[in-house]
Formats: structure tokens, C-alpha cells, sequence
């Protein structure tokens, strides 16, 4: 492609080196789209002859064919996707071949091709995290009134109902979809027609292949085009903070797996054995998730450190985007797939749940602010009290709601026996009514918007 200006051919190691094929391939739809809208447009300006556009066209679509139906062949001297396309094309129609590259560069083509391929995996990850929230959503529907032990420093801190918690992820994934729509619209724009990287004297229309590849327009800077990888650094950044999100899920349902919590029976489905012991039920897929996370994350500051630094326009460090972005994306498709499978049908041991929410004095907070409330005392000094009679009650190995009320008067004689139906971890969730808290009836409320916002059931 470029023999003209070389005496004798690259060495054994150069060509490996460069080869971008073996991953690039996976380009090979976007190249094939991108080719055809250029050569569209150099046949509608007149920069190349009706004819021999549309001998270019139809021999793209055989290429096409082909790759379909028998993969896309891997050799080393055709160094990437677009050069392996454009010599089978030569193959396939002769010289009107060399017409396709006119007002075009590998430089544009690349950073085209790249950013439609980002762009559907920015499009896939919406779509996947959207079917998760789902279950969330109905999961936390089916729980709204299930209470368990809320957890500060993982030690427990209120009760809370498993609905909220499931609610919390819901919050959480909608975040990220944001994330990755946002990163999209910023992202649509057409490198295409920027050339090397200084633009092209061919009257060219790059309006015309903007919208002919669904782009909102040509981007504005042909230095800029060619060189800018913003658009997959987003994605990475989004799937990143994504994967965080899965891997502090899937760390729930570890340590709720556990047999000391006993909170959930995971799904055979996404669980393993163990060799040796015959009892194990492993949460494998959880674990991978977890650990995925730590990849998808590495592949973010791999691209980071490659573009750091980069004067314009193309450099050839560039070509390394794709492998990071690429792996980061089949691990979160993949990771996000495990979360919706375990939520969805993960069993909930609510009894568990709540005899574990019984434990720890989940309570104590009611007991202060019903002092506040019932005996007008200041939060601080209600604290005090409190903190006295969890003393008291750990000292003798039983729950709050277990000491007489003799007990609690020898602490402070302001308390009545009106305060035991403050300290039931029902009326604890129940209590706490603000908005986005614990109470049944909030998560019911934010379970019912939430089926609006993803089209499971029309505004009420
Ligand atoms: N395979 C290259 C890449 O992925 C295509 C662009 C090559 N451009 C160049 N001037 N060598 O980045």
C-alpha cells in the first residue's frame, strides 16, 4: 500500500509489531459502513465517477459477504482492517479499488470506524444496565416491606428493607446509564473526511457521511479528529465507574451468600462446586464480577497512559486503543449479564433478614428519638441515655425491647412503657419516612416511578 518510497520490506519484527489486525478485525462491520458512505458521497460530488462508485459499493458488500460467512482473514503484511479490506477489494472489482481511499486517510478511518464501534457499545451497556434495573425494580418490589439490618462499617446500624437496599443499586445503575448516554451525544460527530489530518482540497461533503453513518454532524477540527480518543477514554470512564457499581453488588451477594448471613441462596445457575468439598455452593460469577471490575478499570488507565502525552495529530501509539476498550467491553457485558441473572433469581431468606435486623440494637436510634420526641430532651442527652441502656441490655445478653420497664425508669425515669412500640424493628422502618428513607410506603413510591421511568407501566 505504501511500497512506492521502500527499497526492501519491513523485517519479521516490524510486521508484527504493526499488525493491528489480529484485534482490529472486530472493526470489519464499521469499516465496511464507513467505506460505503465515503465512496457514496466521492460519486455523489463527482470525485469519482457514478460507475465506479458503485462498482466500489457492490464489491464492499461481497467483502462484507465474506467476512460474514467465513471470518476475516488475518495477514500480517495487510497490517489492519481497513488495508485487509481494501486489497480484497482490489482482488475482487481491479483498479477501480484505488479510487475508494481518494480525500480519505487510515488516520480518519480509523478514528470513524473506532467511534461506531464505541458508540454500540455505549448503545449495548444502556440496553443491558436498563434490563437490570428491571429486576432490581421488581425484585424491590416483591420486598418493600422485608426488613434486614442496615449496615454502617458493615456493623448494624438501623433496620432497613430489602427493597430499599435493591433500590439503592437501582439509583446507582441509572447513574451509569446516564453516564453512557451522556458520554454518547458528546461523541457523535464525524471524523470522517478530516483526512491525515489537515482536510482534504477534494470537494468532499462530510455532511453528507455524517448522516449517512447516523452522526449528528462533522466534528470541527481535522487535528482534533484524528487525534482526539475522548470518545472511548468516556466509555472506558463510564464502564470503569459501572463495574465498581457491579462489583459492590456482587460483593453483597457474597458476603449475604455466606453462611453466617444466610441472607440469599444463589442461583445454581451462576454458582459452582467445589471438588473436594461436597457442601460448597461458590459464588463464583459474584467473584468474577468483583474481579472484573479490577480489569475494566486497568483497561481505563491503560488508554489513559497512552494518550497522555501524545503531541498531534496521529500517532501510532494510537492504534493500541482498541484492545482496552474492546476487552473492558466484553467483561461488562458479561458482568452485567451475571448481576441481572443473580438478582432476578436469587432467593431472599427474608426470615433470616430479619431475625439478623433483631440483633444489634438496630434500634437504639429509635429509642433516642422517641426521647427527643415523647420526653422533649435534647438528641445529644437522648444519645446518652440510650447508649446506657444498650449497656445494660448487652451486660445481660438480651434486646432492648427486653428490658423491663423498671430498668429502663432506673435510667431515666421520663421513659414510659409507650416507648416499646417505638422499638419493634417495624416501627422503626415505618418511621422513617422522609424522602428516599426506609419506610415501606417510600420504597413503594420510588418502586411505582421507577416501573414508569422504564416503561413497565404507564404514568398513574
Ligand atoms: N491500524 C491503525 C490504527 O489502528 C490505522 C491508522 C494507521 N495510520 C497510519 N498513519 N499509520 O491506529
Amino acid at each position: 500500500m505504501w511500497g512506492g518510497r521502500f527499497a526492501g520490506g519491513p523485517s519479521a519484527i516490524m510486521r508484527e509489531i504493526n499488525a493491528s489486525i489480529p484485534f482490529d478485525k472486530a472493526l470489519w462491520r464499521q469499516d465496511i459502513a464507513a467505506s460505503k458512505a465515503h465512496v457514496d458521497m466521492l460519486g455523489a460530488q463527482g470525485i469519482v465517477t457514478a460507475e465506479d462508485a458503485a462498482l466500489i459499493a457492490q464489491g464492499l458488500d461481497q467483502v462484507a459477504a465474506e467476512y460474514e460467512a467465513n471470518g476475516v482473514p488475518e495477514n500480517w503484511d495487510l497490517e489492519d482492517i481497513h488495508m485487509t479490506t481494501e486489497s480484497r477489494l482490489a482482488e475482487l472489482i481491479g483498479p477501480a479499488a484505488g479510487r475508494l481511499h481518494t480525500a480519505r486517510s487510515r488516520n480518519d478511518q480509523v478514528a470513524t470506524d473506532f467511534r461506531l464501534w464505541v458508540r454500540d457499545a455505549m448503545d449495548q451497556a444502556e440496553l443491558g444496565l436498563k434490563q437490570l434495573q428491571v429486576a432490581l425494580v421488581s425484585r424491590a418490589g416483591e420486598h418493600t416491606a422485608s426488613i434486614m439490618p442496615g449496615f454502617t462499617h458493615l456493623q448494624t446500624a438501623q433496620p432497613v428493607t430489602l427493597g430499599h437496599h435493591l433500590m439503592a443499586y437501582y439509583e446507582m445503575i441509572g447513574r451509569d446509564r446516564s453516564r453512557f448516554a451522556d458520554a454518547r451525544s458528546r461523541m457523535n460527530r464525524s471524523p470522517l473526511g478530516s483526512a491525515a489530518l489537515a482536510g482534504t482540497g477534494f470537494p468532499i461533503d462530510r455532511f453528507r457521511t455524517a448522516e449517512a453513518l447516523g452522526f449528528d454532524g462533522p466534528t470541527d477540527n481535522s487535528l482534533d479528529s484524528v487525534s482526539d480518543r475522548d470518545f472511548a477514554l468516556d466509555y472506558l470512564m463510564a464502564a470503569a465507574q459501572c463495574s465498581l457499581h457491579l462489583s459492590r453488588l456482587a460483593e453483597e451477594f457474597i458476603i449475604w451468600a455466606s453462611q453466617p448471613f444466610g441472607f440469599v441462596t444463589l442461583p445454581d445457575s451462576l454458582s459452582t462446586g467445589s471438588s473436594i468439598m461436597p457442601q460448597k455452593k461458590n459464588p463464583d460469577a459474584a467473584e468474577l464480577v468483583r474481579g472484573h471490575s479490577g480489569r475494566i478499570v486497568g483497561c481505563l488507565t491503560a488508554l489513559m497512559i497512552t494518550m497522555k502525552g501524545l503531541p498531534l495529530a496521529y500517532s501510532k501509539d494510537m492504534q493500541d486503543d482498541k484492545p482496552p476498550v474492546f476487552e473492558a467491553a466484553s467483561l461488562l457485558a458479561l458482568s452485567i449479564a451475571a448481576m441481572t441473572g443473580m438478582v432476578a433469581e436469587a432467593k431472599f431468606r427474608t426470615d433470616r433478614m430479619r431475625a439478623a435486623a433483631e440483633l444489634g440494637y438496630a434500634t437504639a436510634t429509635d429509642l433516642a428519638d422517641w426521647l427527643v420526641r415523647q420526653a422533649n430532651i435534647p438528641f445529644r442527652e437522648a444519645h446518652h441515655i440510650t447508649g446506657s441502656a444498650v449497656k445494660l441490655a448487652e451486660s445481660r445478653g438480651i434486646a432492648l425491647d427486653q428490658l423491663s420497664i423498671e430498668d429502663l425508669k432506673a435510667i431515666d425515669q421520663r421513659i414510659d412503657d409507650r416507648v416499646y412500640a417505638a422499638l419493634s424493628v417495624e416501627a422503626s422502618v415505618a418511621a422513617r419516612c422522609s424522602h428516599g428513607g426506609t419506610a415501606p410506603d417510600e420504597v413503594r413510591k420510588r418502586v411505582a416511578q421507577a416501573r414508569v421511568a422504564l416503561g413497565l407501566e404507564e404514568q398513574a
